[in-house]
């Protein structure tokens, strides 16, 4: 039976199979209103109520067959929302079927809603809005049961007076009267609550390949075509490793500067960050990770929020399996290597005894916002990079994956069930030596432990060498006053990503002098670089050494991109560093409506700001 801390739904009693939403965008009053009609079927005996999870969202109605159903909204659990509790009128036996309409609409307070101004999008000239419902955040635009362990399809007629796009493939517009236009929405695969998404804005579409569109505010179209040209090899390459991609259409969405993360794996159309657009496709993983959701994530979905390290840890798995074939191993062990700084950050900043350090955490009373961070991503990376190691490599660990998809496709699963199929296919497949290999592992430590995983995984660090020489230089170099080593040519043969680890390196350094940062700012160009990841981790370097030369800098760049590993990031580590604490706050607060809800919540509770 489905558990899941975090969702107040009558789950053992009830699943939903089907919405269907019917909603206006408003985008005066800044709300979605119209209804939700669910398609739910009894799984036990004796039922006489659906419990609903909602956040913020104002209930008109509820009615059952036309007629209407008695309701009562709970108090507001602070981290889960308010239970919708509805009377059937009747007792539902198991197996029984109804359709409960709910008549609604989403209030200002509503966390998975960002209403931009036109002043905070590209062209200037229109409103936009997005959604972003991954964890706990679907509850606030629709009321629905909101667990991963409930997967329906859904469809929709949104109406809107600008284009709206949805994680869903279109299936018709009609134009109305008063100049608005229905758009109408099919998703035929059944998923989790947590991928219903919906775009609204001044869109404009670029086919990019056979089954995908790229859209965006037509402004950055160009851009955005070239950049990710490579997404039909990536969809291949998964289609290789695992089975055929089950969702027809893979669109992707570039969005205003304010989304809060890298992407978003909406079924059919991926959100990402126009930090993306970075003008040399070195930021495409991104794309690779959220192609490789389709099947990780989105084809087999955790059962709830303690177990979203099966989503993202396989994700990133696969993601570098694809980012292997495509461009050679040592790129994949690379992004490892990123990925391993990321964790240790991680730990670092939760404490190495921090429950959520664990790779299976406890979430009974959590928000799953606060557990989320590099951990389940790269500690359930390692792990199954040490499995296929352990167990002899690719041969036999590729053809394990591509089962565990089969397998578990259509279904949300948990640590253990995960578990129990991998001895049954090593038995089954390769016999009890597997096993034996299997018993070998400390499992507890690995899914139980906090801290670092038990078992460091080496790396090939052949792209890496050269960040590590010319880091070592500097390092050598602090002494010299003024040191005449070093020149632009440095780093000229680097690829960006060597740029990153060469700066993560230096950021790893007791800081250089302040006289060393504006030499290296000079010879390498570092302030005006273009791409994202490097400009943040140079600006982290600068903060590390409380060079307040740079802060203005730090605030301009935190307040302008809304995706968290890089404003939250910022934001922390500029409220920490010397003489910083107020300008961090005071950029956040001057800020605070261009950011997301989500991370505004976030940085506020960084900032010692949250109510
Ligand atoms: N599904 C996640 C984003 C997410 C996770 C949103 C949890 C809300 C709650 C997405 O697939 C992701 O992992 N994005 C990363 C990409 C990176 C790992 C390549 C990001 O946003 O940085
Ligand atoms: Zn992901």
């Amino acid at each position: 039976m489905a558990y899941d801390p975090n969702s107040q739904s009558n789950l053992d009693e009830v699943k939903t199979s089907h919405i269907h939403l019917n909603l206006a965008v408003d985008f005066v009053a800044k709300t979605l209103a119209g209804s939700a009609e669910l398609d739910i079927e009894a799984i036990a005996n004796n039922v006489s109520k659906l419990i609903l999870d909602t956040s913020f969202i104002a209930i008109h109605s509820v009615t059952l067959d036309g007629a209407p159903l008695k309701y009562t909204l709970a108090d507001r659990h602070e981290k889960y929302g308010s239970a919708l509790t509805i009377e059937l009128g009747k007792t539902l036996a198991k197996g029984d079927k109804a359709k409960v309409v709910i008549g609604y609409a989403t209030t200002d307070e509503c966390t998975a809603c960002q209403w931009l101004e036109p002043s905070q999008t590209v062209g200037k000239k229109h409103p936009y809005l997005f959604t972003q419902c991954q964890a706990i955040h679907a509850r606030s635009m629709v009321p629905c049961q909101d667990s991963p362990s409930i997967k329906l399809t859904y469809s929709a007629a949104i109406n809107a007076p600008l284009r709206a796009v949805m994680s869903a493939v279109p299936t018709g517009e009609e134009k109305q009267a008063n100049g608005t236009t229905t758009y109408k929405f099919h998703q035929k695969t059944r998923m989790p609550s947590y991928l219903i998404a919906l775009a609204v804005g001044n869109l404009e579409g670029r086919e990019i390949g056979p089954r995908s569109t790229v859209w965006t505010e037509p402004e950055v179209i160009e851009a955005a075509a070239w950049e990710f040209v490579d997404t039909e090899s990536f969809i291949r390459t998964g289609e290789e490793l695992l089975t055929p991609y089950d969702w027809g259409r893979y669109d992707l969405l570039v969005l205003p500067a304010s989304f809060p993360y890298g992407g978003m794996e909406n079924p059919c159309l991926t959100f990402v960050t126009p930090s993306l657009l970075a003008g040399d496709r070195s930021l495409v993983d991104v794309v690779a990770h959220e192609i490789a959701h389709s099947w990780m994530g989105n084809l087999v979905t955790t059962e709830n929020w303690e177990h979203f390290w099966l989503n993202e840890g396989f994700t990133v798995f696969v993601e570098r399996k694809i980012l292997g074939r495509m461009q050679g191993k040592e790129h994949a062990e690379f992004s490892a290597i990123i990925g391993h700084k990321a964790m240790v950050e991680s730990v670092e900043i939760y404490g190495k005894d921090h429950p959520f350090t664990a790779l299976r955490p406890c979430l009974r009373g959590e928000d799953p916002d606060d557990a989320f961070s590099s951990i389940p991503y790269e500690k359930g990376f390692n792990l199954l990079y040490y499995l296929e190691k352990h167990l002899g490599g690719p041969e036999v660990f590729e053809p394990y994956v591509r089962a565990h998809v089969q397998e578990f496709a259509g279904r949300s699963i948990n640590t253990d069930d995960w578990k129990a199929f991998l001895y049954s296919f090593m038995e089954k497949n390769f016999g009890q030596e597997k096993v034996d290999l299997l018993n070998k592992v400390d499992w507890e430590a690995w899914l139980a432990g906090t801290g670092m995983p038990p078992v460091e995984n080496k790396f090939d660090d052949t792209l890496a060498k050269a960040c590590n020489c010319l880091c070592k230089k500097w390092d050598h170099s602090r002494t010299v006053e003024k040191p005449t080593e070093f020149s632009p040519k440095d780093i000229e043969e680097f690829s960006p990503t060597q740029k990153v680890v060469f700066l993560e390196r230096v950021s790893e350094l007791d800081s250089l002098p302040h006289s060393h940062l504006e030499l290296m700012d000079k010879l390498y160009g570092l302030t005006p670089v273009r791409n994202a990841e490097i400009k943040f981790r140079w600006h982290m370097i600068c903060l590390k050494a409380n060079y307040e030369k740079m802060y203005p800098e730090v605030a301009e760049f935190a307040s302008t991109m809304g995706r968290m590993k890089f404003c939250r990031s910022l934001l922390r580590a500029l409220y920490l560093a010397k003489n910083g604490a107020e300008l961090a706050r005071a950029t956040f607060k001057e800020h605070r409506a261009f950011y997301h809800p989500i991370a505004a919540t976030m940085i506020a509770k960084d900032l010692g700001l949250a109510k």
